[in-house]
């Protein structure tokens, strides 16, 4: 089967899913649609049930009931095999772990990334330089991840996790482990690539930058209990803005409407 980019509006799409471990039902039959260019955030207390959202969005887990169509791919046709492909075409992850390797270049860090899409090593060199230009990190290709801050690494996580230009990033936590300004800078990132069209959700519980973002899923109890501007936050793609680390967290210009929260 080929992982091509079929031309459909949803990028994400669940209908009446659950998933239950053991006995427990993390997920009590929830819809979800999320179009192109949305940035979503999905928030609700602990065990709510958002990072098992996450994992069947992600296709790292498959559902115990109901349809996952990630860019139109129903996950439930396709072989373990087909899934890592369309994970590496398709998606990007950050954690709230930056889950970098130690003792090699954000370069490489992030040229790593690619490997799985069989791009030659120097293509994937370029696109990893151009990946952290566009966190703000193209002063600091040669860094490891042990030279480079808390939210330095975060960003570098965010260049691998967009070096492969996915259609969809899914970010769970991603500021949990960063001091406020640390969090708003790559905050301010995310900001910037959704601005240029990436497809985001994030997942947060915290209610600031939950507000922060145009939609707001809420989930409680392995439901999803509140849904506010659906379909907002669409925007055409564009040239990537122009940031600094000087702008970054100022969160004021291009991107959501709402400043960056802390
Ligand atoms: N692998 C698993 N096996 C058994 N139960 C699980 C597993 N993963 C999650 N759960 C349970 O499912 C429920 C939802 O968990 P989930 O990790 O999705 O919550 P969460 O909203 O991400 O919480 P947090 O904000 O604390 O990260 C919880 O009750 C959790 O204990
Ligand atoms: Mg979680």
């Amino acid at each position: 089967m080929s992982i091509q980019q079929p031309e459909q509006p949803y990028v994400v799409e669940l209908r009446e899913v659950t998933k239950v471990y053991g006995g427990v039902r993390a997920l009590r039959g929830v819809d979800l649609l999320v179009g192109r260019g949305e940035l979503v955030a999905i928030a609700g207390p602990s065990g709510s049930g958002k990072s098992t959202l996450l994992h069947l969005i992600g296709t790292l887990d498959r559902p115990t009931t109901g349809t996952v169509r990630i860019a139109g791919h129903d996950v439930a046709g396709l072989s373990d095999r087909e899934l890592s492909a369309l994970r590496a075409r398709h998606l990007g992850f950050v954690f709230q772990q930056f889950h970098l390797a130690p003792g090699v270049s954000a370069l490489d860090n992030v040229a790593d990334g690619l490997l799985y899409t069989g791009t030659p090593l120097r293509a994937r060199r370029e696109r990893a330089a151009a990946a952290l230009e566009r966190v703000g990190l193209g002063h600091r290709l040669g860094h490891r991840p042990n030279q480079l801050s808390g939210g330095e690494q975060q960003r570098v996580a965010v260049a691998r996790a967009v070096a492969g230009d996915p259609p969809l990033l899914l970010a769970d936590e991603p500021t949990g482990n960063l001091d406020s300004a640390a969090g708003a800078e790559v905050l301010g990132v995310l900001r910037d690539l959704h601005a240029a069209g990436t497809t985001i959700a994030v997942i947060t519980h915290d209610p600031e930058i939950a507000e922060w973002c145009p939609r707001q899923v809420r989930v409680r109890d392995g439901n999803v209990v509140a849904d506010a501007g659906a379909g907002t936050g669409r925007r055409p793609p564009g040239p990537n803005p122009k940031r600094t680390p000087e702008t970054a967290p100022n969160a004021e210009t291009a991107g959501a409407a709402k400043g960056a929260p802390r």
